[in-house]
């Protein structure tokens, strides 16, 4: 800790000034509103004398950072998932790892839709055709696209955001499938548009349009790769608003590029944010770079989350959204 009286926190990455407003009353506080990336070295020499940090899921928190850092107490992370963080580590050196739910899940689903329906309805490719000068003449068969409306939605993965997801499918009159590692209780399911449980195998095969929202760990590393790709349907879209590394990406591009997957709206990708280039050259894929949670509510909640975690830490009470001690 610092000798001042109030602990010290780095604020890893850039954040809203009204959080830093909030976080100065009760912290010393080292921030980056430069938004720099700091290498493991850097990241570690930073936290000398620090209390804790504020940081996103770019960040690698794992037990060599933690055994440089013997004076830190908490690190707060501004997202929901913590694939960033070792807990087991954590939980050997003391530290306490917190993250930031709830706040995004709505948020989320919606982006998850968007990317949907610009991957079924070839929203981007139409576009991008446009603004080339291309546009000469209006065709029956101009950039046709997959029903969204009547058909089957399957999702990966029913969590919280998974559970936001279905509860849009309403209004487009879909019947939603969905695999998780629990079943939904019979209430969940009713308040997710009446979901029903299936096999993994089944969902891939039966779903028009499939959603991945399950967080990533290395038990579910490449869950989807070349075999499940196989099992889907031709004409079916693959949505992946989760993380990278839970699809395989070079057989997504191969499935892509030779017709076996008819679309594919991506938010995330392995080793973002240096993405596959080979996913440029596809015209049947929607691509954004990591934004679904990206609207300033909800952002800021996000970050007001990670604030009061670390405020409850430095008054010696249980963080709200405690990973592990
Ligand atoms: C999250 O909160 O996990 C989002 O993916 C941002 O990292």
């Amino acid at each position: 800790m610092s000798n001042s009286s109030k602990p010290s926190l780095l604020i890893a990455r850039a954040i809203f000034p009204e959080v830093i407003a909030r976080l100065q009353n009760n912290f010393t506080l080292e921030l980056n509103q430069e938004d720099c990336i700091f290498s493991p070295t850097e990241l570690a020499q930073r936290l000398q004398g620090k209390f804790g940090m504020l940081c996103t899921s770019s960040a690698r928190i794992d037990a060599t950072l933690l055994a440089a850092c013997p004076e830190l107490r908490i690190v707060s992370s501004i997202a929901v998932g913590y694939d960033n963080i070792d807990l087991h580590a954590c939980q050997h050196f003391g530290v306490m790892a917190t993250n930031a739910p709830d706040v995004l899940s709505e948020t989320t689903a919606d982006y998850a839709w968007a990317l949907l329906m610009a991957a079924a309805r070839r929203v981007t490719e139409a576009e991008h055709f446009l603004r080339a000068g291309q546009w000469q003449k209006w065709s029956y068969d101009f950039f046709l696209g997959a029903e969204i409306h009547g058909t089957c939605l399957g999702i990966l993965g029913m969590g919280r955001i998974g559970q936001a997801i279905a509860r849009r499918a309403s209004g487009f009159g879909m019947r939603v499938i969905y695999h998780n590692r629990q079943r939904l209780t019979p209430e969940q399911e009713a308040a997710a548009h009446g979901a029903s449980y299936v096999e993994k195998e089944r969902l891939l095969q039966e779903a028009d349009h499939l959603m991945l929202a399950l967080p990533y760990s290395p038990e579910v590393h490449h869950i989807i790769g070349a075999p499940e790709l196989a099992l889907m349907k031709p004409s079916a879209t693959l949505c992946n608003i989760a993380r990278g590394g839970i699809v395989d990406d070079t057989a997504l591009i191969a499935a892509l590029r030779e017709g076996r997957l008819a679309a594919a709206g991506l938010d995330v990708f392995e080793n973002e944010p240096r993405l596959n280039p080979d996913f440029l050259q596809l015209k049947n894929v929607v691509l954004s770079p990591h934004i679904a949670s990206a609207t300033r509510q909800t952002r800021l909640a996000m970050v007001n989350t990670a604030a009061n975690n670390l405020i409850a830490a430095a008054r010696g009470e249980r963080p709200p959204q405690l990973l592990v001690v």
